[in-house]
């Protein structure tokens, strides 16, 4: 059973269609990938799942119920956080007020699950997020999505600027949060470490979905091993 639907989904900023009719499927209890080089139209897809950009035609559905262009705060209040590009954590804030804020409506009940996931940061709570290493800063920004309970999280790309056992550890991190319940998408240049957690795969090119599969396929696709492996089967 789904518990996204991403149907036909297009987006435009200003007279530039960025997306160009892209669907996808979240089963419930999975993770899926999508892959893609840059500039390609990954944060923009889940900008426009978060309500952070408006979607110009298609239909975003959680448990068949159409979340298409509600405001973000209300699409939270249906299960779907984001853990954006960048981090975006409040850096002059402590860990604990930015997990706080990540709580919303349900406050700090979720806390201690959080915790139990992210010990490193439970000894950080009062210490300003912005002193936090760059690994920390990713767990507190993924910790934050989950504090509001999430049934879907969306990860844009999570191991970006990590050294190879960060990437290692976060990637754990992702399999852990799965067997919590929660279903996973997730947006990835590291198209190796994201293929060996993900039950299916997209690659986008050009705001368009070009290849899908389960990702144990694509691992070995010759057309995914040449453009995002280097050339090295997984
Ligand atoms: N707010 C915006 N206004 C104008 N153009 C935008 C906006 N957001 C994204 N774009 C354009 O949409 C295209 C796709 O950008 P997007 O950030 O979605 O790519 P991406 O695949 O996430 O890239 P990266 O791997 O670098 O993060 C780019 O050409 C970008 O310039
Ligand atoms: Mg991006």
């Amino acid at each position: 059973m789904s518990l996204a639907e991403i149907k036909n989904l297009s987006v435009k900023m200003g007279i530039q269609e960025i997306l160009h009719g892209v669907s996808l499927d979240v089963p419930k209890g999975s993770i899926v990938a999508v892959l893609g080089a840059n500039g390609v139209g990954k944060t923009t897809l889940m900008r426009a799942i978060s309500g952070v950009y408006r979607v110009t035609s298609g239909e975003i559905l959680i448990e068949g119920q159409p979340i298409t262009n509600m405001a973000s705060h209300k699409i939270v209040e249906r299960g779907v956080c984001q853990a954006p590009e960048g981090r975006q954590i409040f850096s002059n804030m402590s860990v604990r007020e930015n997990l706080v804020l990540g709580g919303g409506s349900h406050g700090l009940a979720e806390l201690d699950k959080v915790l139990a996931l992210f010990p490193l940061l439970k000894e950080r709570m009062g210490q300003g997020a912005g002193s936090l290493s760059g690994g920390e800063q990713q767990m507190l920004c993924i910790a934050r999505a989950l504090m509001a309970k999430p049934k879907l999280l969306l990860l844009d790309e999570p191991s970006l600027g990590l050294a190879p056992k960060l990437v290692a550890l976060i990637f754990q991190l992702v399999a852990r949060i799965r067997e919590e319940g929660v279903s996973i998408l997730i947006v990835e240049q590291n198209a190796r470490a994201a293929l060996k957690v993900a039950d299916h795969a997209h690659v986008i090119d050009d705001g368009r979905i070009v290849l899908s599969g389960p990702s144990a396929e694509l691992q070995t696709d010759p057309r995914i091993v040449e453009a995002y492996l280097g050339g090295h089967v997984a």
